[in-house]
């Protein structure tokens, strides 16, 4: 006989600790037409944890996601840090429909996710920021998410710096986390503290 004891029942936390146990676990999210797209375009798990905690201070921190892609970033960091509120904002709209899908599996309450172009944020609604070179896309040829972005260096250039102006004008004591980026968006006072994964993960702050 096998007693109530005995059988392991997993608690709600248990289960959604199963979604964050590795890369290949959360990826069983989405459809696998999301999951073969990861390895160059979502972040890594253990990448998400590191950045989320440096982008929380301590103090109701805002993070934004500038290019959010399925969501796997602000997901990870959202689950990882609790008292910190993630917004995703990405361009494409079938990958928000992917990401809010995922949140509602998973039922993270700190994250919420929008359907727009980085160059329609405002800036100020947020405190500290994450960065995968997201606009990298527009140079490449290839391994690329959809035909939809245009190759173009003048879009590079054009979203780069509108990125540049908004970091800028934000206020010292900014944090800024970026993976595998060009660095053509980071203004000179942001001022790096640190850096890890052989120099692709780096963490900003303004001075
Ligand atoms: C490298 S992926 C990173 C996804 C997510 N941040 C993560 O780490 O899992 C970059 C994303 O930025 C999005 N993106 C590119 N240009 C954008 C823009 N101008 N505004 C909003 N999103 C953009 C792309 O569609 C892509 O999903």
């Amino acid at each position: 006989m096998v007693t109530f004891a005995a059988m392991h029942l997993s608690t709600p936390a248990e289960c959604l600790d199963n979604w964050f146990s590795n890369d290949v676990a959360f990826h069983e999210l989405y459809p696998a037409v999301i999951s073969q797209l990861a390895r160059r375009h979502w972040t890594p798990l253990r990448v998400a944890r590191k950045a989320a905690a440096f982008l929380r201070t301590g103090k109701e921190d805002r993070v934004l996601d500038i290019g959010s892609g399925v969501g796997k970033f602000c997901l990870a960091a959202a689950h990882a840090e609790p008292t910190v509120q993630f917004t995703g904002v990405e361009l494409r709209p079938w990958l928000v429909e992917h990401a809010r899908i995922a949140q509602q599996k998973l039922g993270l309450k700190n994250v919420r996710f929008l359907a727009a172009n980085i160059k329609d944020v405002c800036f100020k609604q947020f405190d500290h920021f994450y960065f995968y070179n997201s606009f990298y896309e527009n140079l490449a040829e290839s391994e690329k998410i959809d035909q939809e972005m245009p190759c173009s260096l003048e879009l590079f250039e054009r979203y780069s710096y509108y990125l540049y102006k908004q970091l800028a004008n934000r206020p010292a004591g900014t944090r800024l986390v970026t993976y595998h980026s060009l660095e053509t968006e980071i203004p000179a006072d942001f001022h790096l503290v640190q850096t890890e994964i052989n120099g692709y993960l780096k963490y900003w702050i303004k001075v």
